[in-house]
């Protein structure tokens, strides 16, 4: 089966492959954020969970996690990582398209998936979704968008992107249907991967919440991250990844904001490197419409953004 996720088409199936690798890193920093607001051991969704970084992160906290993705790689690797991390999850080799929805969630995850998918299969599936989740559940999606001067890379042509998101679509649903816009981001990133060194994707994130009702739940609301300096284009276009956050800082200066994400535990995608390491720094500092996002101390990631950058905290701490 190794060999066959090797040889397969996709790029990730290599990556996924290699059980001691991490193909996609640590978890997605909206998922890390929107932890304190769930309540205990929520029903989590995720399609096309690959390796599950965002699954085992949410199972480590105690939350009920229903997984699926189409790649057996992904599934065997995520089985594999569950063990080791000492967690349940419950997984299934599944397309989107034959996904049955249990008969309530609290969160939904699709992150680089939905896209892959026709408009006519994820629409009905976003709106099935909307009605069985519980007040104050939270529906999170990443999707590359195809602009002009960030087409979709030609490895995602190859998987079978179907452009199929347009700016603001997303949005606009969930607020027709009531839901709180938390997020709604726009942004070019460049990131690696095993196999794939740097490439660069168009992409809208998108958190959506239910009303919480009377449900005794916290408030969250999106906080702009302070973002004065810049970083001349021509600098950061010659950033090389694997630069180290001293150098950077050497380079541009202190940043005027960030985030930071720290995982204590024993965890998935510590570095971009080991498929579990024991805990997770990842800090994104931000210089003007630039953003840096640095994972133990290494860049992983360039940012450019057009629309500020924010993080999600608790409204009423
Ligand atoms: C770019 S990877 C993202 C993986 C994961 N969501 C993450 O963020 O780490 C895309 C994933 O979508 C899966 N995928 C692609 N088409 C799919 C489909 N129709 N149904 C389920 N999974 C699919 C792939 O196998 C792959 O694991």
């Amino acid at each position: 089966m190794q060999k066959m996720a090797k040889d397969s088409p996709f790029w990730w199936d290599s990556g996924y492959a290699d059980h001691d690798v991490s193909c996609m890193g640590g978890p997605s920093p909206e998922i890390f954020e929107i932890t304190p607001a769930l309540r205990a051991k929520s029903v989590i969704v995720e399609l096309g969970c690959g390796e599950g970084r965002n699954v085992l992160y949410l199972a480590q906290l105690g939350h009920q996690v229903v997984a699926s993705d189409i790649s057996e790689a992904a599934i065997s690797k995520l089985n594999r990582l569950a063990g080791a991390l000492g967690v349940n999850i419950t997984s299934a080799v599944a397309p989107v398209e034959t996904f049955q929805s249990p008969a309530y969630l609290d969160v939904f995850i699709a992150h680089c998936v939905l896209h892959f998918t026709e408009r006519t299969i994820w629409r009905p599936l976003v709106t099935e979704l909307m009605d069985r989740t519980r007040p104050g559940g939270f529906h999170c999606f990443t999707n590359t968008l195809d602009q002009a001067d960030h087409p979709i890379p030609e490895e995602s042509l190859a998987c079978g992107h179907k452009k199929s998101f347009s700016r603001g679509e997303l949005a606009a649903i969930y607020a027709q249907g009531g839901w709180e816009i938390l997020r709604s981001d726009h942004y070019i990133k460049w990131d690696s991967h095993p196999g794939i060194p740097i490439h660069s994707h168009c992409i809208e994130k998108v958190v959506a919440r239910k009303p919480i009702g009377s449900e005794n739940l916290s408030r969250m609301r999106a906080e702009p991250i302070k973002a004065a300096g810049v970083i001349p284009a021509k600098q950061f276009d010659n950033l090389k990844l694997g630069t180290q956050r001293a150098a950077a800082i050497e380079m541009f200066g202190w940043p005027s904001g960030g985030q930071m994400m720290t995982i204590t535990q024993k965890t998935v995608g510590g570095n971009n490197q080991e498929a579990i390491s024991d805990g997770y720094v990842r800090e994104d500092m931000i210089y003007g419409n630039h953003g840096l996002q640095f994972v133990n101390g290494t860049l992983a990631g360039k940012y450019r953004y057009f629309t500020p950058p924010k993080r999600l905290i608790i409204r009423d701490a």
